[in-house]
């Protein structure tokens, strides 16, 4: 008999906040793309870039540029509308995460409202679909949410990990995730997660054995100003490695 080994799970690397330091001065550098490559070569299994409506960090012309150049995966972040849909068409990115977008918020606060216009988002996923792109919506850890996703056609829902990382280790946070990456599992749908992880608190999300994907951004720009880019998603991997092994 042959041991069960873990699932791998997939580390994709968020670089928004590259272009967040690169906007603070509206200049060339850092370099995004350039800095898609160094997480590519550190083993990265995707890259993943947020095209928010303000465009405060990423720019059109970084999105075209990740969608040419990148070796591994893009997993292009964009709100449901038709123009954010209508370039995703065009740019035929591996994978579209919808997220909902608030202009003042500083972040992605909370998960998409899958309620709220569930014919239009449905329509959305649909053409994304119909051009080959696989699709994620950005989801609360919500039994209700998770069940809506799968009636609207998605493949793969991320789960938002904001609320456990603010409340980290064995808590309502963590069960919560735990139960909807169940749900999500059983249902049919892949189950990402991200937000607000760290190699401090990843751990627990990684050994969910439902979980197939991480999505990172923050920390590892944070970190790599201590170590670099590449040592930084090295960490992230080791340290995700560890957790999926130990089933921890
Ligand atoms: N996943 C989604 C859908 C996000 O919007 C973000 C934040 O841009 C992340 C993951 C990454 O979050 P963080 O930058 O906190 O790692």
């Amino acid at each position: 008999m042959t041991a069960t080994r873990p699932t791998p799970i997939r580390l994709y690397v968020n670089i928004d906040h590259v272009a967040t330091i690169r906007q603070a001065r509206r200049g060339s550098e850092p370099d995004p793309v350039a800095a898609a490559r160094w997480c590519e070569d550190a083993g990265a299994d995707g890259i993943t870039a947020h095209l928010r409506e303000d465009r405060r960090h990423i720019q059109d012309a970084d999105v075209e540029a990740i969608a040419a150049q990148v070796r591994t995966v893009f997993n292009f972040e964009m709100a449901a509308t038709d123009a954010m849909v209508a370039l995703a068409v065009r740019l035929r990115p591996h994978q579209v995460t919808l997220v909902p977008e608030r202009r003042e918020e500083v972040t992605t606060e909370g998960g998409l409202d899958v309620a709220r216009d569930p014919r239009a988002l449905a329509s959305s996923i649909e053409r994304l679909r119909a051009a080959g792109i696989r699709v994620a919506l950005f989801i609360d850890p919500d039994p209700s949410a998770v069940a809506a996703s799968r009636a609207l056609g998605a493949q793969a829902i991320e789960l938002h990990t904001g609320t456990y990382a603010h409340h980290p280790g064995e808590g309502p946070a963590l069960h919560a995730l735990r139960h909807a990456a169940r749900l999500g599992h059983d249902a049919g749908l892949a189950v990402h997660a991200g937000h607000g992880l760290t190699v401090a608190n990843v751990a627990p999300v990684t050994a969910i054995p439902e979980v197939e994907e991480l999505n990172i951004g923050h920390h590892l720009v944070s970190r790599a100003i201590a170590v670099g880019l590449p040592e930084a998603v090295r960490e992230m991997r080791a340290a995700m490695h560890a957790a999926r092994t130990a089933g921890r």
